[in-house]
C-alpha cells in the first residue's frame, strides 16, 4: 500500500468507529495508532463512559478474531489461557484454547480479578505466547489486549501492579462528552439503534490482511530522524531525574512513544515522525509508568503534571525531515 492509500484506509476505519462511538476524533486516532503499533491499550475511566463500547467498536471494525473476558473476582488463569482436558474417547488430552487465542482480547474490568489472574495476562502481553501445562503456543499476529478499568479508588478492585501497567503501550481515558450536543447525540443514536449494543451489527471496514499490511507500513516505511530519537530519550530520562518522581519512565516507555508516533505519522499521511507526533502521546505513553514519591503524591501532585513539565522543558528539535526533502 502506498502512503496515501494507507491514510485513506485509516480515515475510513476512524470514521466507522465514530459513527458508533461519540467522542473526540483524536482519541479514536490514538486507539487506532496503538492498534497499528500492535500495542496494548488500557482504557481507564469512571463507569459508563463508553470504554467497553469504544474497545468493541474498534475490534469489530478491523476484521480480526476478537474475544472478550469479563474479569471477575473468581476468574482463574485457565479461564483466560485455556486448559487441557482428558478425552476418554480418544485416550488423550485435548487442548481447549482460552479466549486469549484471538487477535484482539478485550479484558474488561481488568482490576476486578485478583493478581494471580491478572498476571496470567503478563506473559501473554509481553511474549505473545501462552504456556499451558508446559507446552508453549505462539499467538497469531496481530495480537493485542484492550483492557478497561475503573480508577483505582473504587472499592472491590485490585489495582494493577506497576509491572503490569508498564506493558500497556498507552493508557487512555474516554472522558465525558465534551458538549451538550455530543451528550444528546449519544441519546439520539440509542433511539436510532433500537438496542443497547449496536456493536453486534458492525461490519468490518477492513480485513485482517489489510490490517496486517497497514501495520507493516508503520513498521517498515516511516523515517525517524536521530533528532527525534534524541527528543524521546531526553523526555524519558528527565522523568527519571525529576525530584518528585520515585520511579521514572522505563525504556519501554520510550519505545511506546516511538511506536505510537510512527503510527500517527502514517495516519497523517507522512513518512516521517515529527516532534508534534511525540508530544501528542507523551501523556498517554508515559504517565502510567511513573511512580511519584509518596509525599508529593499526598500533596496532590499527579503523574500528568510531571509529564507536562518535562515536555515543556525539553528543547523541540527542528530538522527532523528525511534528508532528501530538506
Ligand atoms: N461516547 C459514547 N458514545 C456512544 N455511546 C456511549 C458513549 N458513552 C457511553 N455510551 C453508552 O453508554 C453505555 C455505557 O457504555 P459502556 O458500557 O461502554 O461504558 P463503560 O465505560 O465500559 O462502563 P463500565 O466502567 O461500567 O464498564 C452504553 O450503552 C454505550 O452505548
Ligand atoms: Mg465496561
Amino acid at each position: 500500500m502506498d502512503l496515501e492509500e494507507v491514510r485513506k484506509t485509516c480515515d475510513r476505519v476512524a470514521e466507522g468507529i465514530r459513527r458508533i462511538y461519540v467522542g473526540d476524533e483524536l482519541l479514536v486516532r490514538k486507539v487506532l495508532a496503538a492498534a497499528l503499533a500492535n500495542g496494548h491499550i488500557l482504557f481507564e475511566d469512571n463507569p459508563g463512559l463508553g470504554k467497553t463500547m469504544l474497545a468493541k467498536t474498534m475490534a469489530f471494525s478491523i476484521g480480526c478474531k476478537f474475544s472478550r473476558v469479563q474479569f471477575t473476582p473468581d476468574l482463574l488463569p485457565a479461564d483466560i489461557l485455556g486448559t487441557k482436558v482428558w478425552r476418554q474417547k480418544n485416550g488423550s488430552f485435548e487442548l481447549l484454547k482460552g479466549p486469549v487465542f484471538a487477535n484482539i482480547l478485550l479484558a474488561d474490568e481488568i482490576n476486578r480479578s485478583p493478581p494471580k489472574t491478572q498476571s496470567a495476562l503478563l506473559e501473554v502481553m509481553e511474549e505473545r505466547q501462552v504456556t499451558i501445562e508446559g507446552e508453549t503456543h505462539r499467538l497469531e499476529e496481530p495480537f493485542f489486549v484492550m483492557g478497561t478499568q475503573n480508577p483505582i479508588e473504587y472499592e472491590g478492585t485490585y489495582p494493577l501492579p506497576e509491572a503490569q501497567m508498564d506493558r500497556f503501550l498507552l493508557r487512555l481515558s474516554t472522558g465525558y462528552a465534551e458538549t451538550l450536543d455530543e451528550e444528546k447525540l449519544i441519546l439520539k443514536r440509542r433511539i436510532d439503534w433500537k438496542k443497547d449494543d449496536p456493536t453486534v451489527d458492525i461490519e468490518p471496514v477492513i480485513s485482517v490482511n489489510e490490517f496486517r499490511s497497514l501495520q507493516k507500513t508503520v513498521e517498515n516505511n516511516i523515517y525517524v530522524d536521530d533528532v527525534i530519537l534524541h527528543y524521546i530519550s531526553e523526555i524519558v530520562r528527565r522523568t527519571r531525574a525529576h525530584s518528585q518522581v520515585e520511579v521514572g519512565a522505563s525504556p519501554r516507555g520510550g519505545l511506546a512513544l516511538l511506536k505510537a508516533s510512527r503510527a500517527l505519522a502514517v495516519m497523517r499521511g507522512r513518512d516521517f515522525v515529527t516532534p508534534d507526533d511525540v508530544k501528542t502521546f507523551a501523556l498517554d505513553a508515559l504517565s502510567h509508568r511513573l511512580i511519584l514519591k509518596l509525599e508529593h503524591s499526598l500533596e496532590g501532585v499527579r503523574e500528568r503534571d510531571i509529564i507536562k513539565e518535562v515536555v515543556d522543558m525539553v528543547p523541540v528539535p527542528k530538522d527532523f525531515r528525511p534528508r532528501q526533502s530538506r
